[in-house]
């Protein structure tokens, strides 16, 4: 029995029944998280608690418990016997039940909170043999930098991308390179990384921040300047980076082979990193 936590109570996650006017389910007027569990301990919690309680605030949803989420993901690796494994974390805050219409609540009703915890292993062949990727046009809102619940444009163009034959789609918004469906993505051009800066066009990635860190610790040339398309055929590595598969090589973008076909060495280095990292956390 898996057991998920649901408005300050854990419960079997069958059991859980959520209201056909909650605005999540309406509007998707929500937000989500993702967090990751090594065995032990969660991977910069302290970011993505502060990530969750910034999407908040742009929607101006208060959730009075936010900094609970800490103990309640825990909690949620404990009660489901995940301590000896790798799992990730899904937390979703919605505006709450309200009858539908487009204003919100007033006054305000209490956010629904549903948070569940699953063992989760990288794909490690995506790893050792890189992904292909979709380039799509942009078609998401501007403020991509929220990590909104409304992921309809991410999940299309993922499943086109996956339909086609690829492991993830990249958009392109006005002629530059932004980020993935559901990470960021990076970019080796004579031996500099770049990737998209933060803005609101795409999400400020926790992996993408670390992964900034650990580059710039190395003594790599890091720009945080976004590349063209007009660029594509001068990449000679790529990587994307999220919470649950890390850094994954990018071997072939749409038409275009990214450099020998194979995942690059400064890419292979920076997993390496990160993954001394996480052991090294492991303690
Ligand atoms: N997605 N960009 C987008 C659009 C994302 O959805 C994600 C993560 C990232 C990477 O962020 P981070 O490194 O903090 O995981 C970038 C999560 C994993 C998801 O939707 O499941």
């Amino acid at each position: 029995m898996i057991t998920a936590y649901f408005n300050g109570k854990f419960l079997p996650k069958d059991e859980i029944k959520i209201s056909p006017e909650d605005r999540g389910f309406m509007f998707a007027d929500g937000i989500y998280e993702v967090v990751r569990w090594y065995k032990g301990f969660f991977y910069d919690m302290e970011s993505h608690l502060s990530r969750m309680k910034r999407s908040m605030k742009e929607l101006n949803i208060v959730w009075a418990e936010e900094d609970s989420f800490p103990t309640i993901a825990g909690d949620l690796i404990n009660i489901n016997g995940l301590r000896q494994k790798h799992a990730l974390v899904y937390i979703q805050i919605t505006r709450g039940v309200a009858p539908r219409t487009h204003d919100f609540p007033s006054p305000a009703v209490t956010p629904t909170v549903y948070a569940h915890a699953n063992s989760f292993m990288p794909n490690t062949s995506q790893i050792i043999n890189g992904i292909g990727v979709l380039l799509k046009k942009e078609i998401r809102w501007s403020r991509c930098d929220i990590k909104s619940l409304a992921l309809l444009p991410n999940t299309l163009n993922f499943h086109e991308a996956v339909e086609n034959g690829f492991q993830e789609c990249i958009f392109i918004r006005d002629g530059l390179i932004t980020e993935g469906s559901h990470s960021n993505i990076f970019f080796v051009i004579d031996g500099t990384l770049f990737t998209h800066p933060e803005s609101n066009n795409i999400l400020s990635g926790v992996t993408r921040k670390n992964i900034l860190r650990i580059a710039r610790e190395a003594g790599i040339t890091v720009e945080e300047v976004a590349v063209s398309e007009s660029m594509i055929e001068n990449i000679n590595e790529a990587f994307v980076t999220n919470t649950g598969d890390e850094v994954t090589p990018v071997v072939k973008m749409g038409k275009y082979v990214v450099g020998n076909g194979h995942p690059g060495p400064l890419t292979i280095s920076i997993w390496e990193k990160f993954q001394n990292e996480t052991d090294t956390l492991k303690g």
